[in-house]
């Protein structure tokens, strides 16, 4: 059970005193019935709510996919500058929602968002061996043993000593890269200690989930049951 204003704010886009004001304005229902107050306490698994006059289908966490486009941040908000949270629709925004890692602002491709922190956590720790590749193109010409010096784990500029990755080259200034841990700007960085500059840099998948080719740049949709299989990593309570 849970109080009726919290639920309100986990599940829509409302905050937590908007949610507090529909409740006293009369605008949600509960089990049919005019809800007396934000404090009520409801289960939101046996009862019907409904708000607005629309029924909320409860989820207690939310996880999407987005393909992220060039020029927006991988931030909840800013200020100034647009975030992939400016692309998710109304109906899926709700409190916590969050990307899970980042991208670089210029860095297109899949990023998954969620507000279940430690679903992300899995995601993103290296433990979980959950790997993501990125199609790069370069500044340069790769030499043909850059595939053994990434497997051998390259040493960023500060002296960070990265994991294991794998590289295909794919062409002469573009490769295919896949790294299982996610440091800042790491990509960059491991072609910077090379003596390569990114051009573009785009994630084509995480774990065995692609992008799909139906998603259009900007657009996001709920994962399914079969992404969480693809990805290797499930709910908790889905276990
Ligand atoms: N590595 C980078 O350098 N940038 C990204 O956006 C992702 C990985």
């Amino acid at each position: 059970m849970e109080r009726l204003d919290k639920i309100l704010a986990s599940q829509t886009s409302l905050s937590r005193t908007e949610a507090k004001r529909a409740i006293h304005l009369g605008q949600v229902l509960v089990d049919g019935q005019v809800a007396s107050s934000p404090e009520q306490k409801v289960d939101p698994m046996a009862q019907k709510i409904i708000a607005f006059g629309k029924p909320i289908a409860y989820q207690k966490h939310l996880y999407l996919m987005l393909h992220k486009p060039a020029g927006v941040l991988s931030a909840s908000r800013d200020s100034r500058q647009k975030t992939v949270l400016d692309l998710v629709p109304d109906h899926f925004r709700r409190a916590g929602l969050a990307p899970v890692g980042r991208l670089d602002k210029n860095t297109t491709g899949l990023l998954l968002l969620t507000d279940d922190g430690d679903f992300a956590h899995r995601i993103i720790s290296p433990k979980s061996g959950v790997t993501k590749i990125y199609d790069v193109a370069l500044d340069a010409d790769l030499k043909p043993d850059l595939p053994e010096r990434f497997l051998a784990g390259v040493t960023l500029a500060d002296g960070t000593k990265c994991l294991p990755a794998k590289l295909d080259i794919t062409g002469p200034r573009t490769a295919l890269v896949e790294i299982c841990e996610g440091k800042y700007h790491q990509i960059k960085r491991m072609f910077g200690a090379v003596g390569l500059g990114v051009e573009s840099l785009h994630r084509r998948s995480i774990g065995g989930l692609l992008l799909p080719p139906d998603l259009a740049a900007g657009a996001c949709r709920m994962l399914k049951e079969e992404d969480f299989s693809a990805l290797g990593v499930f709910p908790n309570d889905c276990q």
